[in-house]
């Protein structure tokens, strides 16, 4: 059974004492499920900026949350101002890495060949990828959608072996559903997953695309979490800006059909 997941990607938000609040109210709200409930079972994941990983990291009970930055260097340690390492992060117990986010693409240049570097250098130093692939809203009205994520997926991963692939987790992130309140529908969400999934099992076989969390991202929320969670190939969700807020990422997190999680 695949590892059902929530990520709450923080972004650049957040002051030092926001980000206590959010991490204080989470954890009050954390306290009231109990190990009997079928949510403990899912995965939670937090990504702050990288100035708050160690002190939300220490916040946190890390048996049931797991720590993520929200990128890494594609070089190794040394001369490179102002960027931070695979290993630095792992050396301040980082558990996962966003990869290949959309703003990462548009804003940061990044490419599919960069990113099969960074995907690499996580790995090497035992950070798991969260992947992140998605079309723009151009590239969907040209029907461009499959190509596009296929290209993304090939490029950014079919380097790595199938030992490798079996750790990492993939987010569809449809950049026109990113913030901007617009959210794929449960058909479109599942149709893309479904693909995902399809072009991994050519590579890799089916146990292994059977095994892989794909998360569905772009204004997913306490209101519609609830209908895409419940779509055969939605194994969770990368959450934005609904994570900041305490009490919409605990509602998320309740938002599986109980039977899902086992
Ligand atoms: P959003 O962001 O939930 O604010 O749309 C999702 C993401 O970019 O990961």
């Amino acid at each position: 059974m695949r590892k059902k997941i929530v990520a709450g990607n923080w972004k650049m938000n957040a002051s030092k004492a926001e980000a206590v609040a959010i991490i204080k109210n989470f954890t009050v709200l954390m306290k009231k499920m109990s190990h009997a409930s079928p949510f403990s079972k899912v995965t939670i994941i937090i990504a702050p900026p990288f100035i708050h990983i160690d002190n939300v990291a220490q916040l946190v009970n890390r048996k049931r949350i797991k720590i993520a930055a929200q990128n890494c260097a594609v070089v190794e340690n040394g001369a490179y101002t102002g960027e931070i390492s695979a290993s630095m992060l792992k050396s301040i117990n980082t558990d996962y890495v966003i990869l290949g986010h959309s703003e990462r693409r548009t804003y940061f240049d990044e490419t599919n060949r960069v990113l099969a570097k960074k995907l690499d250098i996580a790995l090497m130093h035992g950070l798991i990828p969260i992947y992140c692939c998605g079309e723009t809203l151009d590239e969907r009205k040209a029907e461009k959608q499959k190509e596009i994520v296929q290209k993304q997926i090939t490029e950014g991963l079919f380097h790595l072996s199938p030992k490798e692939f079996s750790k990492i987790v993939i987010a569809y992130e449809p950049v026109w559903a990113i913030g901007t309140g617009v959210t794929a529908t449960s058909d479109q969400a599942q149709e893309m997953h479904a693909f995902i999934r399809s072009v991994i099992t050519t590579k890799y076989g089916k146990a292994v695309s059977d095994s892989i969390s794909i998360l569905y991202g772009g204004s997913c929320n306490s209101k519609n979490a609830k209908e895409l969670f419940a779509c055969e190939d939605v194994d969770g969700g990368l959450v934005g800006g609904a994570s900041l807020k305490a009490d919409e990422f605990f509602e998320i997190i309740q938002s599986f059909e109980p039977s899902s999680l086992r």
